[in-house]
């Protein structure tokens, strides 16, 4: 047995495992056809035109979800996806030849829950007979700039899984297929190929890049994702003409090339002239492909609305092609599917050229570089990451406590889900959206807090036996110091809710009103509190509905792995305001700081030291802007700074040179609060225990009287003798390292020297020389770039005022509350001497980052101290101690059948990274999980969808090593050892756990 199954049927009843699926479905599994099998054989000496059936369906962009859906709103766009795929589905049973690709799950499966049985059954075979077929299968079809590879891993295991819970096997997507995102990152491909994929599509990249790809054939090639992982090549495509029908051979109702006239009398007869032209188009297209095999996309956006007009069409394309065969014509045209491409390229038996860096940033003309979508709309891209902190706490609630095992919480875990697949949308987190889509993005993120928020709250009073008036609610507005409870309330208690594997601290801020308050952790000890008055540029928002003036502090210690803490928090009856609260009065040298750093501040108010181990240097930061470009966009010179395109004008403008500042220090932290202008102020922060520092930014409303947008950047400067090199993480993964002005695969032409320079930011940017080190940690996407040594730069938020003619047709031009939007937001810096382990605190950090322990209030007004203490279950965990450092849960969630559980586990960091943290770690199972009774253990691919033994993919072979014999089936990593998993860096390994707990 490759596998550890260890049965034990003690609760045999209620771990049963029904069938999902009649009889009627092994009949069929039996027959079945799909994937290769099902594919028409490649002629060995003609040209192979696959024309592929495709229609891309955006998860939201002009329209809503549910108005692209149901199809309203024509006036905006003519597109509804419900009939889209009711008249393929028609068209494909009207003739077996037909083929087609569906992509994108979050549609498919709203329509598929409104069909018959008899439909679905109808779709069934369809799909066991390789004519509809899954690509990509993912809930949306991700951005791959601001996603983060956490939600990108959920999104597909959501999508692939209902796929395979509703057709089996066939229902297994064997290609990616990314043909819109804005450019392509390696951390997308390394999924794919975890998740078992043979290969990926896509269509944008950069202009010269393609030009020379195409010169040399280098349009498919084996792309090696990852440079800590075996097994990460991926085959991959390079689509010819976006994913559009060749030009004048779109039969869709929503373009208007000429159908095939085909009557042997009409006068209008084209057939000849089309055919022609067909074909003098197919042998450009075979001049840039090396294979005798071409992929035609048959579609586009929002096509097959009445797919019979179109189907009919490319019938009769490969009717009239196939009949020039007799002519000597050597071509051969059929309905295929990528599945079926790739399978034609395997067994052509080519060699391919390599890639090991991405497809960032992506540039479509030399004055057009997509990398301000790496920025825009700064508040959603946080709102979506604060939503996927949520998820996995939720996810982790909601498996844990018996009280959420119904099937009402289980759906109410499905809207967040849900709604995190969307937001991953290539139009979705890249603020390349319409506002009123935005806007529908925010509210369906907030039902889905809500939502969720129900399974927390009841898990949480199951989990802490909380009496039944005890609710346990989440402030949202944390991130405007504001909260109902904490504000109001004479008692609450606090408790926090760890999602990783290692126990950890935490400090807590919480706005309030009382001058003091009393804290006591589950012993009854009282913990040292700070106060610290907010800054007036906080208590100032429009948005703010609070007068809390103030922040308690206070340190939250051994938050358990895995688990809850809480404490009592009362306000104390003295009402005299205290002194911390006071700023320091004005000293010759500002400076805060720890027993690791100290920060000095010049008198202009600017940070420009940094003190370390004794040892001084220069760290100076700065807010600026630069104005966005205004042009009709009707040529490349002419572009506009817009919501996709960041396009400086050229002047770059400091906010301010002098900085009002207010000093406060306490037992647990030090802050520089700074002014710098009417729409930018900033908090600089030093707790006591952390080697990092914090910069918590206000930037807006960006002031636009002067009728220019512009684009606010931080920069942090050092003398970090950094030779040109940058580091920025690929979706919060693995590191990818820049080079400034440089390309690694063709000579640049710098037209843009800013914009070009800009990368995705999804969690980290870092430079370094020898002695020095400096990273910059985020809380949400963004674009970066280091413009010269030692300096790195982060966008933090975008006015403008004109589109930049992509589709959007609206300025990127955000309000609220009356005035332009005002975003919020952290950095994290880390400085310091190049040491063993520096990376790997970065790395640490990252973690926490992204999914600290989730703050829950509760009103303990009409509950004592004493009650709470002797009643409440104060303190809980479901690991026996901490995984090691550089193990990470990634996933632990409620699986398809009671009792069974989704479980993740990471290593965290890279092959290089540290000496000692980089080595393969082995944890146990069994350890892992003593407070479960484990019944069986089964390892999946990365995607959950297919078991790990199931798992084969095609190989393709590099040109650069001779070609050999197909690999022999990666086995290294079964779960063979009893329960133990080794991961090697980077590695991520995937279990369906059936196991019961009785905490
Ligand atoms: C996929 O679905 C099939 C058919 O129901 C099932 O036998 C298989 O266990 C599923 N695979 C996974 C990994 O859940
Ligand atoms: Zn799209």
């Amino acid at each position: 047995m490759r596998f550890l199954v260890v049965l034990i049927l003690l609760i045999a009843g209620t771990l049963a495992r029904p069938g999902r699926f009649g009889k009627d479905w092994d009949h069929s599994q039996q027959e079945a056809k799909c994937g290769y099998e099902s594919c028409p054989v490649a002629k060995r000496d003609m040209l192979n035109l696959h024309l592929v059936p495709h229609t891309h369906d955006d998860v939201g962009w002009l329209k809503t979800v549910d108005q692209y859906y149901y199809g309203s709103r024509t006036s905006i766009q003519r597109a509804g996806v419900q009939y889209i795929l009711d008249s393929v589905i028609e068209a494909l049973l009207h003739n077996p030849e037909r083929k087609f690709i569906y992509v994108e799950s979050a549609f498919f499966f709203k329509w598929w829950n409104e069909q018959t049985s008899e439909l679905q059954d109808a779709v069934k075979e369809l799909v066991q007979q390789g004519r509809l077929e899954f690509i990509n299968g993912a809930w949306s079809m991700n951005d791959e700039a601001a996603s983060h590879y956490q939600s990108l891993i959920d999104q597909y295991t959501w999508g692939l899984g209902l796929l395979n819970d509703t057709f089996g096997e066939c229902g297994r997507p064997r290609a990616g297929w990314q043909i819109d995102p804005f450019g392509h990152s390696r951390e997308q491909a390394s999924l794919l190929a975890q998740m078992g994929y043979d290969g990926l599509f896509f269509a944008r990249l950069d202009y010269a890049d393609r030009a020379k790809r195409e010169a040399n054939k280098d349009t498919e090639l084996i792309w090696k994702s990852s440079v800590n992982l075996d097994d990460s090549e991926l085959f991959t495509t390079i689509l010819y003409t976006l994913y559009q029908a060749p030009p004048g051979f779109c039969f869709d109702v929503l373009c208007s090339d000429e159908p095939f006239i085909d009557g042997p009398n009409s006068a209008e007869n084209n057939v000849d002239a089309r055919i022609d032209a067909f074909l003098e188009w197919v042998y450009g297209m075979a001049e840039k492909y090396r294979s005798n095999n071409l992929i035609l996309t048959m579609g586009g956006d929002f096509t097959y609305q009445d797919a019979g007009m179109y189907f009919k069409n490319i019938d009769k394309l490969i009717k009239y092609t196939n009949a020039r065969q007799q002519h000597g014509v050597k071509i051969n045209a059929f309905y295929s599917t990528p599945t079926c491409y790739l399978k034609a390229l395997h067994d052509a038996e080519l060699t391919w050229p390599t890639k090991s860096d991405d497809f960032f940033p992506y540039a479509s003309d030399p004055n057009t570089y997509w990398t301000g979508y790496f920025t825009s709309r700064p508040t959603s891209k946080r709102f979506e990451r604060v939503g996927n902190h949520l998820l996995q706490v939720c996810k982790q609630l909601t498996a844990l406590s018996p009280a959420t095992r119904s099937s009402y919480f289980q759906n109410r875990l499905t809207v967040l889900r849900d709604a995190i697949g969307v937001m991953q949308h290539h139009d979705a987190i890249t603020g390349t959206e319409k506002q009123h889509v935005a806007d529908d993005y925010a509210r369906m993120l907030h039902t889905a807090f809500e939502a969720c928020g129900e399974n927390t709250n009841e898990a949480l009073r199951d989990l802490t036996k909380a009496p039944s008036d005890i609710k346990f609610e989440s402030c949202h507005l944390l991130n405007i110091s504001q909260c109902a409870i904490t504000e109001s309330k004479e008692s609450f208690v606090v408790t926090l809710y760890n999602p990783l594997g290692h126990s950890t601290y935490q400090y807590v801020r919480l706005p309030v009103n009382g001058n003091n308050y009393v804290v006591r952790n589950s012993q009854g000890f009282e913990l040292p509190t700070q106060m610290i008055p907010l800054p007036d540029t906080v208590f100032n928002l429009n948005s703010r509905e609070s007068i809390a003036n103030q922040e308690l502090v206070f340190l939250a210690d051994q938050i358990p792995p895995m688990g809850f803490t809480s404490f009592y928090v009362t306000e104390a009856y003295d009402s005299q305001a205290r002194k911390d609260t006071e700023p320091l009065p004005k000293q010759e040298v500002t400076s805060i700081g720890n027993k690791y750093l100290s920060l000095y501040f010049n008198n202009n108010g600017l940070l420009n030291m940094i003190n370390i181990n004794g040892e001084s240097h220069w760290l100076q930061q700065d807010f600026l802007y630069y104005e966005g470009a205004l042009g009709n966009n009707a040529e490349a010179k002419n572009r506009s700074s817009g919501a996709y395109i960041f396009r400086p004008n050229g002047t770059e403008k400091l906010v301010s040179a002098s900085v009002q500042l207010r000093v406060y220090k306490g037992d647990h932290v030090q802050e520089v609060h700074q002014v710098f202008n009417d729409w930018v102020s900033q908090v600089i922060r030093v707790y006591e225990d952390e080697q990092h520092v914090e910069f918590e930014w206000l930037v807006g409303p960006i002031p636009i009287e002067d009728e220019i947008g512009k684009e606010i950047v931080t920069r942090y400067q050092s003398d970090i003798v950094s030779k040109g090199v940058f580091w920025t993480d690929a979706n919060g993964r693995e590191m990818i390292k820049r080079v400034r002005n440089h390309r690694d695969t063709w000579d640049l032409e710098l037209n843009e020297p800013v914009s070009a320079n800009y990368y995705p930011v999804t969690a980290k940017i870092a430079l370094e020389d020898e002695y020095k080190r400096m990273a910059v940690l985020n809380d949400r996407a963004q674009g970066g770039t280091s413009l010269q040594d030692g300096v790195l730069e982060l966008m933090l938020h975008r006015r403008l005022l004109k589109d930049d003619a992509f589709g959007v047709g609206e300025a990127l031009n955000e309000t609220a509350y009356g005035t332009g939007l005002i975003a919020r937001g952290k950095h994290y810096l880390m400085f310091g001497p190049k040491a063993s382990q520096s990376v790997a605190k970065e790395r640490f950090l990252q973690n926490q980052v992204l999914t600290p322990a989730w703050m829950f209030l509760s009103d303990a007004t009409d509950h004592s101290f004493g009650e709470w203490q002797s009643t409440f279950k104060t303190a809980f965990s479901v690991l026996p101690s901490s995984l090691p450092a550089n193990v990470n849960l990634l996933t632990f969630e409620p699986w398809k059948q009671p009792f069974t559980y989704l479980v993740r586990f990471e290593h965290l960091l890279e092959r290089s990274e540290d000496p000692l943290y980089s080595a393969p770690i082995t944890i146990n199972l069994e350890y892992v999980f003593s407070k479960f009774n484990i019944y069986s253990v089964r390892e999946t691919t990365l995607g959950g969808n297919q078991w790990r033994e199931d798992k084969s993919r095609i190989h393709f072979f590099s040109n650069s090593v001779p070609t050999a014999q197909e690999p022999v089936e990666d086995k290294s990593n079964l779960l063979i050892d009893g329960y133990q998993v080794t991961l090697g860096p980077m590695e991520i390994r995937t279990f369906v756990m059936e196991m019961s707990f009785n905490f």
